[in-house]
């Protein structure tokens, strides 16, 4: 088995959800507190020990590179005002993962994103995260995967309980327990209707693959929503041996929408050392009842 160093995130959505915020600026730049949400997902996984990311794009994307891209203008002048600290976090940034990135020309799905990488993944095993699923854990939630793709050597899905009624806004497993917390996948269906959902476990935006996927998502037609589904390719993998499923540790935040982007601001301002105190006292000072008048 070859060993887990690469992972692949999907870039080339409009972002609609965020709209208006993401019409010139890319979704996975929105700020949560003073980092982008892309940078959260390069801290995953770098602390899980990754070496390569490989970002699929698409036009006017090219500023998620830049962040993680050196600015000698910007750090000698940072060097020239003796802001140390900000300059050593500006490059840091630069050293943090390498990055090499693939475009996919048309939004046809985040199976189809997947399969824009192959020439780039080939032969070897991937994470793959979505910038969307914002999740604050102990240890980084990739990372928690990847243990468990090492202990088995099967892909590994990142699953999350969810209320039946959300159950549509999700790909969702049909599991038999391995043990507390890991489950087999034993069937999967994506955004199904609630009548549908073979239980309320969720796919969460964290896989661990191997590069049979990339045969799988040749094969895999268009399914909901007319995308080709990497669930619908993950499915047909079910045949060929198990995939497993981790209710992983950690609170998730779904930052590609407004209500769940809002909360993870609200959340990381009260654990950022700068905007804590002032934070909870004005939330403090809140009166609903007039406030929301
Ligand atoms: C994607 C996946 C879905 C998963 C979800 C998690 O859907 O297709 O299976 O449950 O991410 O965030 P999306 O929300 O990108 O439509």
């Amino acid at each position: 088995m070859k060993r887990l160093r690469k992972a692949l995130v999907p870039a080339g959505g409009f972002g609609t959800r965020m709209l208006p915020a993401t019409k010139a600026v890319p979704k996975e730049l929105l700020p949560i507190v003073d980092k982008p949400l892309i940078q959260f997902i390069v801290e995953e996984l770098v602390e899980s020990g990754f070496e390569e990311l490989v970002l699929v794009t698409g036009r006017q994307k090219g500023s998620i590179e830049d962040h993680f891209d050196s600015m000698p203008e910007l750090e000698d002048l940072l060097a020239a005002k003796g802001k140390t600290d900000l300059l050593r976090t500006m490059q840091a940034l630069s050293k943090m993962i390498r990055i090499v990135s693939v475009r996919q020309p048309y939004p046809l799905g985040l199976g189809h994103a997947v399969l824009c990488a192959k020439s780039i993944l080939k032969d070897e095993p991937f994470a793959v995260l979505l910038p969307d699923d914002l999740i604050v854990s102990k240890k980084p939630c990739i990372g928690q995967l990847a243990d468990v793709f090492n202990e088995f050597g099967r892909p590994v899905i990142a699953v999350l309980r969810v209320p039946d009624d959300d159950v549509m806004h999700y790909g969702i497993i049909r599991p038999r327990t391995v043990r507390e917390g890991l489950h087999e996948v034993i069937d999967m269906i994506e955004k199904p209707p609630r009548e549908q959902a073979y239980s309320n476990l969720a796919i969460i935006g964290r896989y661990v693959l191997p590069p049979d996927i990339f045969s799988a998502l040749e094969e895999t037609t268009p399914g909901a929503g007319g995308e080709i589904q990497l669930t619908d390719a993950i499915k047909r993998m079910l045949g060929r041996g198990s995939v497993l499923g981790l209710e992983y540790e950690g609170r998730r935040f779904d930052a590609g929408n407004k209500p769940g982007f809002v909360k993870a601001n609200i959340y990381l301002g009260l654990r950022h050392p700068e905007v804590r105190e002032e934070l909870l006292s004005f939330i403090q000072t809140l009166d609903l009842a007039s406030d929301l008048a």
